[in-house]
Parts: structure tokens; sequence; C-alpha cells
């Protein structure tokens, strides 16, 4: 339990219990799926190298200042900046920047648990195949590629079944949520992500020797600078910040639950190494794959969905791979949502002073809401286009307009505000006090966080919707 001015409040048990459900956070379908799809589709190697610089020069800065704030002000991530600014003497008005990141994660767990969905879909689609054609040879024996490519499309067009999978999927999110902090959302974290590690760590060296590495990493890791343009770099901010769960109050909500013995210097920087070390082994492991199998990096949102199953259909034990594969993306995606639905939900139980569960199905049924949009967005929807006006997201359905707006939008600018606020804003021995960091480090830091995070944000943000 972590004590409080406001009385006691439910807290992590432990500092791994913490780092565990901070790492559950930020793995998920951004590493999995987004990840890939994003390099893919922003030619590669460059868009991995400018992620890396991103993550180490502004995502690991602006994840310290997040968990700070959060663990100083102990309450939603609102309520969280506006202690801090009280504490510093200055306007509560900051709070701002709680506010934006909780609807921001609103918005988001709207639309990641549609592609949850999708995920379920499979898990039954290769748990059928498993059972109809055994352990041995490859997945869907006999049948043509282009109808396993299919699968996914039969999906996109099944509205009814679209929408069952994304409140199934926003359903099982609610009910761990539901059961707070020590029951629900740490015992999701400390079961599930070391499963998910050991299917990880397993499937990514079955893929390094079946699958066509060499060309995997070359792809990854060549570097071609003429390929780097605004956008381009927008799009590699955008997924550090999305696979960090940055900018959206998510980890001023989870550092919230922290003890005071926790260093977050440290803490912060396990998150950011495990994240990227997992968005980066995804890489290895599903580009390998695809390519042995002859098909296109380029494939976008469909990569992991549309192109996978097709590959192990040509591999050895294709359907328990493949099973197994999409189970260990369901854990890393339940982790996830479980943290993008608590920030509102924290905020809507502390400002109205409502029970958990009732708090939690509120924020559910506006998600339900608008997931409903987003995952018809595919097939009944398709020509609706919500931000036509918005030069970059003038050809964005429903769901490619939320996830572009807070990728691209919330993401940023909340992190600029962040920056500003814990480097310029807040009392400077407060923020030391919290940091743990010393000597050098903390010097860096400072300086990223005041001067570099935020000026370089402002350009590529400028560069990306306007260049
Ligand atoms: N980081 C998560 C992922 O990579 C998504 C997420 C974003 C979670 C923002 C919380 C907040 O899938």
């Amino acid at each position: 339990m972590v004590a409080t001015t406001s009385g006691s409040r439910e807290g992590w048990s432990s500092r791994t219990a913490f780092i565990l459900a901070a790492v559950g956070s930020a793995v998920g379908l951004g590493n999995m799926w987004r990840f890939p799809a994003e390099a893919g589709e922003n030619g590669g190697g460059a868009f991995v190298l400018f992620y890396i610089f991103c993550v180490l020069l502004i995502g690991l800065p602006v994840l310290l200042s997040e968990v700070l704030v959060g663990r100083h002000g102990q309450a939603s991530a609102p309520e969280s900046v506006r202690r801090v600014a009280a504490d510093s003497g200055a306007s509560k008005g900051w709070g701002i920047i709680g506010s934006m990141g909780v609807f921001a994660a609103f918005l988001i767990l709207s639309f990641y648990c549609v592609v949850g969905g999708w995920v379920l879909y499979y898990i039954g689609v290769f748990a059928g195949d498993l059972f109809q054609t055994g352990l041995t040879g490859g997945a869907f024996e006999g049948r043509a590629a282009s109808d396993i490519e299919g699968l996914l499309p039969g999906l996109f067009g099944n509205g009814g079944l679209m929408v069952g999978l994304n409140l199934g999927f926003l359903a099982l999110t609610f009910f761990f949520v539901a059961r707070g902090i020590s029951s629900g959302i740490e015992w999701v974290a400390v079961y599930l992500m070391p499963l998910f590690f050991v299917l990880f760590l397993a499937i990514t060296i079955y893929g390094a020797f079946t699958g066509n590495f060499g060309e995997a990493v070359s792809y990854l890791f060549t570097f071609d600078f003429s390929k780097l343009t605004g956008e381009v770099m927008l799009a590699a901010v955008g997924q550090a910040f999305f696979s960090l769960s940055l900018g959206v109050a998510g980890m001023m909500t989870y550092g919230a639950y922290a003890s005071r013995e926790t260093n977050l210097g440290k803490t912060s920087g396990i998150i950011a190494s495990a994240d990227t070390g997992v968005a980066l082994l995804a890489g290895l492991a599903i580009f390998p794959i695809v390519f042995a199998a002859g098909l296109s990096a380029s494939a976008g949102p469909g990569l992991m969905f549309a192109s996978l199953p097709v590959a192990f259909q040509q591999m050895p034990f294709g359907s328990l791979i493949g099973l197994l594969f999409f189970i260990m993306i369901f854990f890393a995606a339940l982790t996830s949502s479980v943290s993008l639905m608590e920030a509102p939900t924290a905020y809507t139980l502390e400002k109205f002073k409502l029970p958990r569960p009732v708090a939690t199905a509120i924020v559910g049924v506006g998600a339900a809401v608008l997931g409903v949009l987003s995952a018809l967005s595919f097939n009944e929807m398709a020509d609706f286009r919500p931000l036509a006006f918005i030069p970059i997201f003038a050809e964005a359905n429903f769901f490619d307009a939320l996830d572009g707006v807070t990728a691209k939008l919330f993401m940023p600018i909340g992190a600029i505000l962040t920056c500003i606020f814990v480097g310029w804003i807040a009392d400077a021995r407060l923020i030391d006090d919290e940091n743990g960091l010393d000597g050098a480090l903390h010097q860096i830091w400072r300086a990223l966080v005041r001067f570099v995070c935020p000026i370089v944000l402002a350009v590529i943000l400028a560069f990306g919707l306007f260049g």
C-alpha cells in the first residue's frame, strides 16, 4: 500500500511488480504489429535508426518525466500534474497535460481493442487448424496461400464478427481493470509478461533458424539517408511514443502507484530497454518469416495478420507455432490495454468519487461506442474520412484517423508540454528529489528535458505536418 495525504490508496506490491506492469504496458501491439508495419511502410532502415535515436534522446527522458510526476502526485494523471504544479507554486492549469493524456488514452483504447479482436480471431483460426491437421507439417494443409491471406479481408468484411471480437477483447480488459491494481492489473502483468517473454524468445529463435534472417537484418539496419523525410521522422517519433506508452498519461498513472523507495531513473531505463529490445527482436522475428515466404515488407497493418499466417503454412509445426505466436501477442496486448483503460478509469473514479467497477464500466461503454465505429471502418464505413480537411490524414478512415491523431498529434504535443512543465515550471528541488539520477546522468537528463526534447519534437512536428 502506498500511503498518501488523501488516505490510503492501492499501489504496486513491489518494485518488480511496477516494472512488470510498466513493461507490460509498453510491450504490446505497438511492438509486434505496429513497429514492423511502420518500418515496412516508411523505408526500413532509415525509419528504424531514427526510431532508436528517438527512444534514447526523447522517449527515455520523457518516460522518466512522466513516472516522476505520477509518483509525486500519487493520483490520476491530471490531479498529479496539478499537485506538482501546486507544490512548485505554479498554475494548476498545467493539469491540462494530464487531461489531454487521459482523453488520448481513451481514444487509443477504443481502436486498440479492435486490433485485440483480430488477435482473438487468429487464435481461433490456428487452434481450429491445429485440431484439424495435427501437430506436424505446416499450417492450413492443402489450402491456397491466397485463401489464407484472404482471412483478414474476410474478417474485415464481416462487420458483426469485427464488432463482436472488439467487444470481447474490451470486456476482458474491463474485467481486469475493474478488479483493481493488485488483483487485476498487477496480476495480469505478473503472470502474463513472463509467459510472454518465454514464448517470444522461443519464436524469435525459431524464426532465426527457419527464416531468411540475413535479409531481415539488412532490411532493418541499412540506413538510406535519402528516405528520412519529415513524414518518416514524425512517424518514427510517433512510433517511439506509442511503443513506450508516452504522452497519454499511461505512465503517469502507473507511476502514481510506485512507492517512494523505487529508483525511477533506473526503472525507466529498464522499461525503455525492454520495450526497444522487443520491438527490434520482433522485427527480426517477423521479417525473416515474411521474406522466406517471398512476401512484401510493406504490407502495412496487414503484415502481421495477413502475411505471417501464409508464412506459417510452409514451416514445420506451422499450426502450433502460429497458435503460440498469437497467444503471445494476446498476452502483450492485454497488458497494454489494461494500462490504456486504467488512465481514464483512475481519473473517472477520482473525479466523480465512484466505485472502481462503475468508473471502469463508464470508460468501457465509451470505448465500445467508438470501437464499433473503428471496427466498421474496414468495410461498412470504409469511405468515411473524418479528417479529410487535414492533408496528412486526408485518406484516413475512422480507425486510421484515431491512430494518426493520437500518435502524431496528442503524443508529441503531450510530450512537449510535459518537458516544458518538468524542465522549466516545476520546482527543480522537487524534480531532483524524485528522479533517482546522480552526477552526469542527472545533468544530461535535465538538458535533454529542458532543451533537446521540446525543440527537436517541435521541429519534427512542424516538419511532419507541414513540411
Ligand atoms: N505501448 C503500447 C504498445 O506498444 C500501447 C500503449 C500506448 C499503451 C499508450 C498505453 C499507452 O502496444
